[in-house]
């Protein structure tokens, strides 16, 4: 650290998991150089957006937030701003023409350069763009080449909770769905060695770490020619499986055509996996899904959710949907709405269909769903997803789970009362098929397998008292658990 500054760093992230820990990342190195985190952006001498460029509304989010630091480097001399990131990678020198007084744009297969470049910004006042090549400017493997997996120093800080942490284990995306920038925006797919994951997955648990969820666009795509076999992630799962310390696995996304079935009974057979798949559907007509070339049609998804529940009765799944997509008609958002009601989703995330840049569905095909039926479309669907996701977790009141406990809830952490006292606070935990639940207890239990009894639920969470039994994480339980 250079004393030109106060080491102060603001960092804010948007986007999925892989964000989550791509910021992780970027905090722990630039830690080891004398940076200390700061939610106050105006004291900060550094300040990071990791962004994300999935729909357009994230990237106003960021756009804004640039627009909102225009003045404050009059009064901060050695203020750098960076945008790192997807955002990074799809827009390039635009971020400069629209927001100048950015110091930096780095992209998701350059974080490791982070530190240097913002050392060369405060100390030269060198503007640095540091990207990938686009996926058409050279061969596949000078493209991948370009795009470097960064997976060094961990942060704990940055982690959803102590006892939480992600891993990746691949990056990139070779599916090209025709509505998403991800395939230009995190290269080629690459998958990481299993000896390298098994390391970090050693050390996150040497430090603690209980939960480990395994990253990847298409995490069930993950594959590796180990000694001329075939390495895929149930093999990844079984290798990781039995390191002491982990009480619970979990990985997404998954992309439907690749729930392969030595991976179904991998996550049955192995008792750390948690039951929970999220299998993105997209949408329930086949015609969408042509357009938005996700490479099967909804009979296949049906046969692939069938195995899924033929393998494991007691999972869950969730989905993600798009609503109004190029040419979808009412008719086709029924059939997304009857997929629904067939496969009762735990939950699904929608999103209203919006265009972006660079992609097959913003060159080739007509936006042509008014924003008013999106809306519509989107609550008509949350309405319905809400009112299953409320009846399944009716179910559980009146029995008990067994749960990990993740820590405060976020209305107690907002509280900043963590239990200092002693007292007990909220809690909030998952069960074996990642259904969140609520209750009082002791905020050390954070990181502990508990059971509690479930009273009452919302459509997202169930609401419970703890049993005072404690049990063994697969021992059998005296009473009925569900997962
Ligand atoms: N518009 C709306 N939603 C999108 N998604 C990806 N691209 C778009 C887009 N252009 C959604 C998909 C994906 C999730 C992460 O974001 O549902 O699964
Ligand atoms: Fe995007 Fe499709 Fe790849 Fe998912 S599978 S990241 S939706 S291109």
């Amino acid at each position: 650290m250079t004393p030109s500054h106060n080491g102060k760093l603001f960092i804010e992230t948007v986007g999925c998991q892989m964000n989550m820990l791509d910021s992780e990342l970027v905090v722990g190195a630039l830690r080891k150089d004398g940076y200390s985190l700061t939610d106050d952006i105006r004291e900060a001498d550094t300040v990071l957006f990791n962004t994300c460029s999935v729909r357009e509304h994230a990237e106003h989010k960021i756009y804004s937030a640039l627009g909102r630091l225009k003045y404050s480097k009059l009064s901060r001399p050695n203020q750098v701003i960076g945008v790192l990131g997807c955002m990074a990678q799809k827009d390039q020198e635009l971020v400069f023409q629209r927001a100048p007084h950015v110091d930096m744009v780095v992209g998701t297969g350059q974080l490791a350069e982070v530190p240097k470049l913002i050392d060369a910004a405060r100390e030269r006042r060198e503007r640095s763009l540091a990207v990938s090549l686009d996926r058409k400017e050279g061969s596949r493997a000078e493209v991948s080449d370009s795009f470097q997996s960064y997976d060094p120093l961990r942060e704990p800080e940055m982690r959803p909770t102590p006892h939480q942490a992600f891993v990746r284990i691949m990056i990139g995306c070779d599916k090209f769905c025709t509505y998403c920038v991800v395939p230009m925006t995190r290269g080629p797919e690459q998958s990481r060695p299993p000896k390298d994951i098994l390391h970090e997955v050693k050390v996150l648990a040497d430090q603690g770490v209980k939960e480990v969820t395994l990253l990847g666009q298409t995490v069930n795509s993950y594959k590796v020619k180990q000694d001329g076999k075939l390495f895929r992630l149930s093999d990844l799962l079984e290798l990781i499986h039995d390191v002491e310390g982990i009480l619970r696995l979990k990985f997404v996304t998954n992309f439907p055509k690749d729930m392969t079935d030595d991976l179904l009974q991998a996550v049955r057979d192995l008792p750390k996996c948690s039951q929970y798949l999220h299998v993105p559907a997209q949408s329930g007509c086949n015609e969408m899904l042509k357009r938005m070339k996700r490479g099967y049609t909804i009979e296949d998804y049906r046969e692939m959710f069938g195995r899924i529940r033929s393998t494991m009765p007691g999972a869950s799944v969730s989905s993600d949907f798009i609503v109004g997509f190029c040419g979808e008609t009412d008719e086709a958002h029924q059939k997304s709405l009857d997929l629904i009601r067939e496969c009762r989703f735990k939950n699904s995330f929608i999103f209203k269909y919006s265009p972006r840049p660079g992609t097959k569905a913003n060159e080739l095909l007509l936006d042509d769903v008014p924003e008013e039926v999106k809306r519509q479309r989107n609550q008509e669907m949350l309405a319905l997803q809400n009112q299953i996701s409320a009846e399944d977790n009716a179910a559980f009141i009146g029995r008990q789970v067994e749960i990990l406990v993740e820590g405060p809830s976020k209305s107690e952490v907002k509280r900043g009362d963590s239990g200092a006292v002693g007292g007990p606070v909220q809690l909030t935990g998952r069960t074996l098929c990642d259904r969140i639940v609520v209750f009082d207890g002791n905020p050390r239990l954070a990181g502990s397998m508990t059971t509690v009894s479930v009273e009452d639920c919302t459509p997202t969470t169930l609401i419970g008292s703890i049993v005072t039994q404690q049990i063994q994480h697969g021992s059998s339980p005296l009473l009925p658990i569900l997962a």
